[in-house]
């Protein structure tokens, strides 16, 4: 039998029917077989290795190609707000101006009025200074003044905003501020807001009681500013929404004081990070590069 018709036998032969020279040839044909399967394995392992590198490769191209997408979209936003935003507020400047002018007036004119009137004048003259900060908010947006970078105490700063908000009775603001960092360049009015915005959201996911932790320090070439509240928390679901433009969850709000924030950080080189868990609090963590000088870029 030649090696074709003993591959085509229906049913195995028998020892006795197969010559010595059958067995040869299905010997070697068995073992060519086997070296061919080697072959074929060590080919497809290494397809596969390839294939499985190129996939990651194109992964990470789908992933960068995602985030340039989303800064895209995101700067477009940005871009378009900031357009109306600087239009707005403009035209909203004088009208308010006028107005807290006025209260000013009828609060001296007034200084014997009942408690009521009195009390009424108060909140007018407050809502003209929160208007007038959504105002500059929404101008620091469009970047309307151009970013002046000077050497800064950022301790002060953090003094200065907690100086400038109203903190509840029941608060409790613990200050863990290192006071041997270097100066930073920064600018003041920028890095003033951004604080101020964080600050402000600690206070409203607060409530009437809790702590807010103020933290500085100086990791190799930046200053880490920490700041901690005891508050809601964010679900983490909503931790990656909470920069974006616009986004918020309160009755009150416009969403636009994180997104202000990140413009902010970036415009410094530096990054922004969140952690939160609902229910126990949410940490903020900046980072200042030292030699932030935007002058090289
Ligand atoms: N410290 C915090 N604790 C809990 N939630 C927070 C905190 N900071 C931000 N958030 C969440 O992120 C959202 C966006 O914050 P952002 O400051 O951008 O806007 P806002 O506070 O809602 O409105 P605006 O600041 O424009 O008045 C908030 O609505 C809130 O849901
Ligand atoms: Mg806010």
């Amino acid at each position: 039998m030649n090696l074709e018709e003993l591959l085509n036998l229906k049913i195995p032969p028998k020892k006795d029917d197969l010559t010595d020279e059958d067995i040869a040839r299905l010997f070697f044909k068995y073992k060519g077989l086997l070296k061919r399967i080697e072959r074929d394995e060590a080919f497809w392992i290494a397809t596969n290795e390839n294939m499985t590198r190129a996939y990651s490769k194109l992964d990470k191209q789908a992933r960068e190609l995602q985030d340039a997408q989303e800064q895209l979209i995101r700067k477009e936003k940005l871009a378009i707000i900031g357009q109306l935003a600087s239009s707005i507020s403009h035209e909203l400047r004088n009208p308010l101006g006028v107005i807290s002018n006025s209260t000013y007036f009828l609060k001296m004119m007034l200084e014997d009025a009942d408690e009521k009137i009195k009390k009424h004048l108060d909140i007018l003259q407050k809502e003209v200074v929160r208007s007038n900060e959504i105002i500059t908010d929404l101008l620091t947006f469009a970047k309307v003044k151009k970013i002046k970078l000077v050497n800064i105490d950022l301790n002060k700063i953090l003094e200065d905003v907690l100086k400038y908000v109203e903190i509840p009775e029941n608060i409790s603001i613990e200050k863990q501020l290192n006071t041997d960092l270097p100066p930073l360049k920064l600018d003041e009015e920028h890095s003033f807001r951004a604080f101020l915005n964080i600050i402000t959201n600690a206070l409203q996911a607060l409530g009437d009681e809790g702590k807010i932790v103020l933290k500085t320090s100086r990791i190799e070439n930046f200053v880490a500013i920490k700041i901690m509240d005891n508050g809601v928390g964010i679900p983490e679901e909503n931790l990656e929404e909470i920069f974006e433009p616009l986004y918020t969850t309160k009755a009150k709000g416009i969403g636009l004081g994180l997104a202000i924030v990140k413009e902010i950080i970036d415009e410094h080189k530096g990054s922004i990070e969140v952690e939160s868990k609902v229910g126990e609090g949410t940490t903020f963590i900046i980072k200042l590069p030292l030699k932030a000088s935007l002058e090289e870029s």
